[in-house]
């Protein structure tokens, strides 16, 4: 079924956040996602008991790292990667990770292209940026980079927006999340939410991850939380 809605090229994207404030973009403040602390916790608990103390942890499309902070959180002697293309959603990093000096790096790259070192991670998250990718070629690619980039048993846990299987049951969920947004801001803060949505975002269904994932290499993949366009799907190398 074609879209409904133009979509704009990725560099448009890049622009949006690169004049975006940081803090705010970056998920300081995401009343429009539902249940987020409630998925993040999960996406968190996935692997966080599981690698070691010391874990080196990828954190890709980072923004201000507020993933980031909740993995240093539980596992504050690991060393986490902020990987993102914008300079300025990562310039809130160091406001956001204050706690855990010495902790992070951030490497400015774009994940579609960034060349990830093999084996050099023990788990690789993610949270609300991956959905900008264009198309399942491209999610494969991607999802290859950060197989290639995990130790053996290395887990990938994400949490974003995902579509339907059917376009039926993707109108279903943005039903339900049109519902929430309509709780918790302005009717113009709602419609502005969804034409940004509609602008930039392609967000694949959670069968669509699940073949690119195991396309990718991975071995076992499973979905851990699902609300809405909202979803927390893990992998394990
Ligand atoms: C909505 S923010 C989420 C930030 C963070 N993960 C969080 O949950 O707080 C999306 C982030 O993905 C980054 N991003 C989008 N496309 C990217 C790409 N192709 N390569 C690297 N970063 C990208 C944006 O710059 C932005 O910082």
């Amino acid at each position: 079924m074609p879209r409904a809605h133009p979509l704009v090229p990725s560099a448009e994207v890049e622009a949006f956040f690169d004049t975006a404030d940081a803090r705010r973009t970056g998920m300081a403040d995401p009343v429009y996602v539902p249940e987020y602390d409630a998925a993040l916790t999960v996406l968190v608990n996935a692997f966080w008991p599981y690698v070691p103390a010391e874990a080196r942890i990828l954190d890709v499309g980072a923004g201000a790292g507020y993933l980031s902070r909740r993995v240093l959180d539980c596992l504050p002697q690991a060393q986490v990667t902020l990987l993102d293309f914008s300079a300025n959603m990562l310039s809130a990093a160091d406001q956001v990770l204050s706690p855990y000096p010495g902790q992070y790096e951030t490497l400015r790259a774009d994940y579609n292209h960034a060349d990830l070192p093999a084996g050099a991670f023990d788990a690789v998250v993610s949270s609300f940026a991956i959905h900008y990718t264009r198309g399942d070629g491209a999610y494969r690619s991607l999802y290859r980079r950060l197989h290639r980039a995990l130790v053996p048993g290395g887990v990938f846990a994400c949490c974003d927006m995902v579509a339907g299987a059917t376009d039926e049951w993707s109108q279903l969920g943005e039903q339900g999340w049109r519902a929430h947004l309509e709780e918790v801001l302005a009717p113009d803060a709602v419609e502005h939410t969804l034409e940004t949505h509609y602008a930039q975002d392609t967000p694949l269904s959670v069968q669509g991850h699940f073949t690119c994932l195991r396309q990718a290499g991975f071995g076992v993949v499973d979905l851990l939380w699902k609300r809405d366009i909202f979803a927390v799907y893990v992998a394990r190398k």
